[in-house]
């Protein structure tokens, strides 16, 4: 029941692409997790593209529709939620998966526990996942790397471990924001720590990492401009409770993925302040028209935009279970100060940095006049985390700014 209600709302969601997008007809939005036709038993890559050879998206393939011609390993780097999930992702479809984490003893609980001493720790991940602390143990013979550490993070945990990165290995990225210090997306700082003739996909959708590991029914997009790696790697990691769409506009996925994070900091703000559901729903919509108009700025799809990367991550994010960024938001509306809650908490509320670092990226890459009456809650967010206005005096403002039309076309947008 409650599966045949998400396969309804996924394919409500996947409507407008479907109208917008060709593409998309090819991956049929109606057989939505009735993948079983396309993939009947996942144990095996080898079923898996044997079924494939029968659908639709075989005609774009170059291999033939073969598996690739030597045994997949797949190493996940990282080790918060998300690497658990993707780890638990791969492993359940019996391919040899091996986790690199910072410490060894925590990898040691792993192998010996099949559990994270602090991440979900209730959650029992299968027991053939392998993890180590040694670079050279995990990607030496990876022939995917997943690599799911926080942007912020990312350059540094790269560049300690890029020596024993073979060449050639593709990696999927499923980190979400923007740098601060070079304000690039992941896709610029993977292609600077790790080379540009690789190929390089991007996971994204609303996926959190519990539900993933519980196997709740999880519907993603992985964008890539290698189709034949997206096609790969949808075909790897899709089993009947997680779906992988996809797509090659990474840039589009990248923008939704940085964005959803700062629209959660002021969803949680709009609660913290005990507004209502009228005030969350349009600050919701309006924050998706802003990351509309910067994707269609920064050549995005609206396709991409209005699905699972752009507006579900974002609904996922905002009205379904308190993520990191809404709470670290509700506490700024409830009228704690930034400082109070940084030193109340250890996580990582991703939105933060990549909020203040979307501000000077947009100063510096979209001209026009008044750029924060074009992204109000953008700027809004941001002067309320720098402390140049109170989670009030932003939820004022977006209600007394002279901008009155609902939405613009892109065709008349100053680029
Ligand atoms: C396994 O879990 C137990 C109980 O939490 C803990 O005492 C033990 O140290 C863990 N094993 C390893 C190898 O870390």
């Amino acid at each position: 029941m409650k599966l045949q209600i998400f396969t309804i709302a996924v394919s409500i969601l996947h409507l407008v692409n479907a109208f917008t997008s060709t593409k998309s007809l090819a991956i049929s939005t109606t057989s939505f997790l009735s993948s079983s036709s396309r993939i009947s038993n996942p144990n095996h890559l080898s079923k898996i593209t044997a079924t494939k050879s029968s659908s639709t998206t075989s005609l774009q393939m170059s291999n033939n529709g073969g598996p690739p011609p030597y045994p997949v390993r797949v190493a996940v780097i990282g080790g918060g939620n998300f690497a658990l999930a993707l780890a638990t992702v791969v492993a359940r479809q019996k391919i040899p998966t091996t986790m690199l984490i910072r410490d060894e003893e925590t990898a040691e609980y792993i192998n010996k526990n099949h559990s994270h001493p602090r991440y979900m720790p209730d959650i029992t991940l299968p027991s053939s996942i392998r993890a180590t602390s040694d670079p050279e143990t995990a990607l030496s013979d990876a022939t995917y790397i997943i690599h799911a550490v926080p942007v912020q993070y990312s350059r540094a945990f790269l560049d300690k471990v890029k020596d024993h990165v073979p060449a050639g290995v593709p990696v999927l990225s499923a980190s979400k924001g923007i740098e601060t210090t070079s304000l690039g997306f992941m896709v610029d700082i993977l292609k600077e720590c790790l080379g540009e003739e690789r190929s390089y996909a991007f996971l994204s959708g609303p996926s959190f990492a519990r539900e993933i590991c519980e196997g709740v029914a999880t519907a993603v997009v992985i964008a890539s401009e290698d189709f034949l790696l997206a096609d790969d790697l949808a075909d790897m990691l899709s089993s009947d409770n997680f779906r992988v769409f996809t797509t090659q506009d990474v840039v589009g996925v990248e923008i939704g993925g940085a964005l959803k994070n700062v629209i959660a900091l002021a969803a949680g703000m709009c609660e913290g302040l005990g507004l209502g559901t009228n005030a969350m729903s349009g600050l919701v919509t309006r924050g998706c028209a802003e990351m509309r108009r910067l994707g269609m700025t920064l050549g995005a799809r609206p396709s991409t935009i209005s699905g699972l990367s752009g507006v579900g991550d974002t609904f996922g994010t905002c009205f379904g279970p308190l993520s990191r960024n809404r709470k670290f938001g509700y506490r700024l509306g409830k009228g704690e100060t930034m400082e109070e809650i940084l030193a109340s908490t250890t996580e990582v509320a991703e939105g933060v940095e990549t909020s203040k670092a979307l501000v000077r990226m947009i100063k510096k890459r979209c001209k026009g006049y008044r750029l924060d009456l074009k992204y109000p809650i953008l700027f809004g967010v941001a002067d309320i985390l720098e402390g140049r206005q109170t989670p009030e005096d932003g939820l004022k403002g977006l209600m007394t700014m002279p901008m009155r039309m609902e939405s613009f076309d892109e065709k008349y947008l100053d680029k």
